[in-house]
């Protein structure tokens, strides 16, 4: 099963960059940038992961990510990430990155989108893994300042697909940035949001009657609404689920009770993706080996998962259905009856 899901393709939909900094590069380029970290350790680092729910992670989050300082840096994150998914057989990646962590630092806009871009064109041409960047606003911040950003972004609207909505969602309802996302959308942006991952449902409704998503990120507290769960059935509006992170910020107390393989067998195109990896104990293949040992997940259901991955993506329809083929391929040749 492990050897099965590690080289099953698949598409990550869900994933912060600055997620990705390992305490290892968070002391190399702490170093490389003269910058005192409160840690003397890897293993300090690592201690400090200890979540009790969203903001505590957030805390340290935000935290390790101001030794992110150059273009450079910006690119060996992103490089790294790309390696780690390419040895999980990632095909396609959908990446999240969060200006405003960095530009209310005094880091450009610009040095942290090149540095990221460049690696993600790197991976095309090195990898042959596809990608595509989105622009995260941080909802605990004002609708003023995302509007700002928005801005600094438009002269690389052609390189970033889509916009997004993250950080701490209880009290910052998708409403609060409803012109912020229509003004995107007359930019030619596509939108999604973090909803429903620790705020209530009627958030889940919010980002898609005002922000108009093309999907939900996390969206796990679906569950608690049959009307809404009919809604993204009918509608097939994509969940970007995240079970590793789920369980270590308490959205569920093990993963035996994450409610993935539910809203899958619902007809909800779920799919798994590792949100902050090195933060949560794992990147994709480990979301999807976790998830299925808990939860009992089959090959079929596996399949499922990535077919959705690339269904839910933003790649044209020919790339989508290149993909699935190849999806096909590795399946029938894993002894899987195509669905
Ligand atoms: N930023 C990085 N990871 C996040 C998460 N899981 N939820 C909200 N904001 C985030
Ligand atoms: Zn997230």
């Amino acid at each position: 099963m492990e050897k099965f899901i590690r080289d099953l393709p698949k598409a990550e939909l869900h994933l912060h960059i600055e997620g990705t900094l390992e305490p290892e590069m968070m002391f190399e380029l702490a170093q490389r940038n003269n910058i005192d970290l409160p840690y003397k350790s890897v293993s300090e680092v690592r201690d400090a992961y200890n979540f009790t729910d969203l903001q505590s992670f957030l805390d340290i989050y935000y935290q390790g990510s101001e030794v992110l300082q150059k273009e450079q840096d910006f690119y060996d994150l992103t490089w790294a990430y790309l390696e780690k998914a390419a040895s999980q057989n990632v095909r396609h990646t959908e990446i999240f990155f969060d200006p405003q962590c960095h530009t209310s630092r005094g880091i450009a806009f610009e040095t942290v989108y090149q540095g990221i871009y460049q690696a993600l064109q790197d991976g095309q041409t090195k990898l042959g893994i596809s990608s595509n960047l989105i622009l995260s606003f941080l909802r605990d911040l004002s609708a003023e300042e995302a509007f700002a950003t928005l801005e600094q972004a438009l002269p690389y609207k052609d390189t970033i697909p889509a916009v997004g909505l993250d950080s701490a969602e209880q009290g910052n309802p998708p409403s609060k940035f409803k012109e912020v996302f229509d003004r995107a959308q007359a930019e030619g942006f596509l939108t999604v949001a973090h909803a429903g991952e620790e705020g209530p449902p009627e958030y889940i409704w919010e980002a898609i009657n005002l922000l108009k998503v093309s999907r939900i990120d996390h969206g796990v507290r679906s569950m608690e609404d049959p009307e809404l769960l009919d809604y993204l059935v009918d509608k097939q509006i994509p969940l970007t689920v995240c079970p590793l992170s789920n369980v270590e910020l308490k959205v569920f107390d093990s993963m035996a009770k994450h409610n993935l393989k539910k809203l899958l067998n619902l007809g909800i195109c779920a799919t798994v993706n590792s949100d902050d990896p090195s933060y949560f104990g794992g990147y994709i293949a480990e979301n999807y080996q976790a998830a299925q040992s808990a939860l009992d997940l089959t090959k079929q259901e596996l399949y499922q998962l990535a077919k959705n991955s690339f269904q839910a993506s933003f790649l044209s329809p020919e790339s989508k259905h290149k993909l699935i083929a190849e999806l096909d391929d590795y399946c029938r040749i894993a002894d899987l009856a195509k669905a």
